[in-house]
């Protein structure tokens, strides 16, 4: 069924840190219409682990910490936008403790925040709250935003495509962006929800991979709605592998933060019972990701192990229990005591680098579209993101986007009326296993051909495949009543897509894009921009 939906001034499609930052600064004028397929903390917000990175120490600078991003980036970055957010970056965190999240504080009687230690990172940097950092930021986020009277939270609508001029009642064909077409979980039916402006703050595509540390909507749907609609998506090609999420048969997305190392844990290959980092990098265990990625997957492969040893047992028992009592807990329940034995670990996608295409305000390319945190390329991360500076990222663009609609407020336009949801010619479905079978696809040869090391072979593999599926999904997508399973599946199809053409075109190694086939670096950096 369609229904006839609801109207904002501003939608915003996302209730993660970076949907929900632009949801308090906006609703200080304006009404605002949160969407979120699912529960209101599905997004790997609420999972995030080490913190989030913020010049707070006396001996850290702003220059050091743009350094030390740039350089984990493998200059790909734009320093402008480097330089925009972790300036504002101590503001951001100021923010979330007047917002009442109780950020851990320094061991001393200082009163200052404890600043733990991540990868590719030069002073201790790392603002957190134990090890679960992310599931306190959302839940100050979504108190804040529940007991605001203009903001309205909408959990389980799963967006399926922007409303843009081609579905005006009376065609227009122009670009501009007037909401979404979402699909309500609990009712099945499709609503058009139009507003003057539109965010997506959607989140990363890593479930595209088999084996990802994100949630399971974390399916590329803001990344695939943009780029339909007509914006462009850059660097899609680097994908971010965490060096360490736990090998388990049973649990396959435990990660265990990087702030494991940061605090003194060593990598070890289980057969030689030897750290090997050393032999890879003069930074050892806090090289960047792709760094530590690379060296885990080149001992496993060499060696043919299934995962290496991740070990800070050698540190006191009562610092680990205090540092990390989330994981310890996690693990014992799993029969495994960090304080006493090491953790096996493999690596596992974790951060979507490459987005929809924002500059400095969060503009996208379409007129009255915004986009904010993991589904953007704003340009912070470049070719690998620095750890911790993705939630930053969120804080400082939701921000962005939403102080950009603020003071252009009077320039735009109401909505137009647009077409209801068209279900004319769909049933409901009568072989969901389709679904199945195709997204299960796409997870093994995007992890097989599309890893943390390919070739231009693998990668026409993988391309092939996507063509094969693109004809069998869009044919399903035409004849059945959509579902969150297959709105997924589309995007996450379109996503992969995405990711194969961008390393195509990259034909160098940087950053996260290692390819056999390219090993050098070129001397200039360039973005990888897919034109729609
Ligand atoms: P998310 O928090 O992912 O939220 C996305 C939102 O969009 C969700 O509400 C989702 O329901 C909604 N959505 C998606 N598609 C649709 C649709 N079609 N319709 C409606 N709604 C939709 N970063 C750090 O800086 N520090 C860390 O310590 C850290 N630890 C991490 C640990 C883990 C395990 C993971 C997975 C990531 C970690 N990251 C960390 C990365 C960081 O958590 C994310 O990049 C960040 O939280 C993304 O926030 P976001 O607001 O962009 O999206
Ligand atoms: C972690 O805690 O290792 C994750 C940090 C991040 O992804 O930034």
């Amino acid at each position: 069924m369609s229904a006839p939906g609801s109207h904002a001034d501003v939608i915003i499609v996302g209730s993660g840190a970076a949907g929900l930052t632009a949801a308090l600064a906006l609703a200080q004028e304006l009404k605002v219409l949160v969407l979120a397929k699912g529960a209101a903390t599905g997004g790997s917000t609420a999972w995030a682990q080490g913190g989030i990175a913020a010049v707070l120490d006396a001996g850290d600078t702003f220059e050091d910490h743009i350094r030390d991003t740039m350089v984990a980036g493998a200059g790909l970055n734009r320093a402008e936008t480097v330089e925009y957010v972790v300036e504002r970056a101590p503001h951001a965190i100021d923010r979330l403790v007047d917002l009442g999240v109780p950020f851990n504080k320094a061991f001393d009687s200082s009163g200052a925040l404890h600043l733990t230690r991540e990868g590719g990172h030069s002073h201790r940097r790392i603002v957190h709250v134990d090890d679960a950092t992310g599931w306190a930021v959302q839940g100050a986020l979504l108190s804040a935003v529940e007991a605001n009277p203009n903001i309205t939270l909408l959990p389980g609508q799963a967006c399926i495509d922007l409303i843009t001029g081609r579905h005006e009642t009376r065609y227009s064909g122009s670009g501009r962006v007037w909401g979404v077409y979402a699909l309500d979980e609990a009712t099945g039916r499709v609503e058009a929800h139009t507003a003057r402006a539109t965010i997506l703050a959607t989140g990363g595509a890593g479930r595209v991979y088999q084996f990802s540390t994100a949630p399971r909507g974390a399916t590329g749907d803001g990344i695939a709605m943009a780029w339909r609609a007509g914006a462009r998506v850059a660097n899609m090609e680097m994908m971010q592998f965490h060096p360490t999420c736990l090998y388990n048969l049973d649990v396959k997305n435990l990660l265990i933060t990087e702030a494991v190392r940061g605090e003194g844990g060593h990598l070890i290959n289980p057969r030689t019972g030897k750290r090997f980092m050393p032999f890879y990098d003069d930074r050892l265990e806090l090289a960047p990701r792709d760094v530590v990625a690379r060296a885990i997957d080149s001992e496993i492969k060499r060696f043919g192990l299934d995962y290496v040893h991740l070990d800070i047992s050698h540190m006191p028992e009562d610092f680990v229990r205090s540092h990390f009592p989330n994981i310890h807990e996690k693990l014992l329940g799993l029969g495994l005591d960090m304080t006493r034995e090491p953790i096996p670990v493999v690596p596992a996608q974790h951060y979507t680098c490459g987005g929809i295409v924002t500059d400095l305000h969060g503009h996208t390319d379409l007129p009255g579209l915004y986009a904010a945190g993991e589904c953007a390329e704003s340009g912070l991360h470049g070719a690998n993101r620095l750890a911790s500076n993705s939630l930053l990222e969120c804080l400082v663009f939701g921000e962005a986007a939403a102080s950009d609609i603020l003071a252009r407020w009077g320039e735009f336009d109401a909505p137009p009326p647009v077409c209801a949801w068209d279900e004319s010619r769909v049933s409901n479905s009568d072989e969901e296993v389709v679904i199945k079978q195709n997204w299960t696809e796409i997870r093994r040869f995007m992890w097989n051909y599309v890893g943390i090391v390919r070739s231009t072979k693998r990668l026409e593999r993988a391309q092939h495949r996507i063509r094969m599926l693109f004809d069998e999904v869009e044919d399903y997508y035409g004849q059945f009543r959509v579902t969150t399973d297959l709105i997924e599946l589309r995007n996450l199809l379109q996503s992969a897509d995405l990711i194969v053409r961008s390393a195509l075109k990259r034909h160098e190694s940087r950053g996260l894009h290692y390819t056999l086939d390219y090993p050098e670096t070129l001397p200039e950096a360039h973005d990888t921009v897919l034109m729609p």
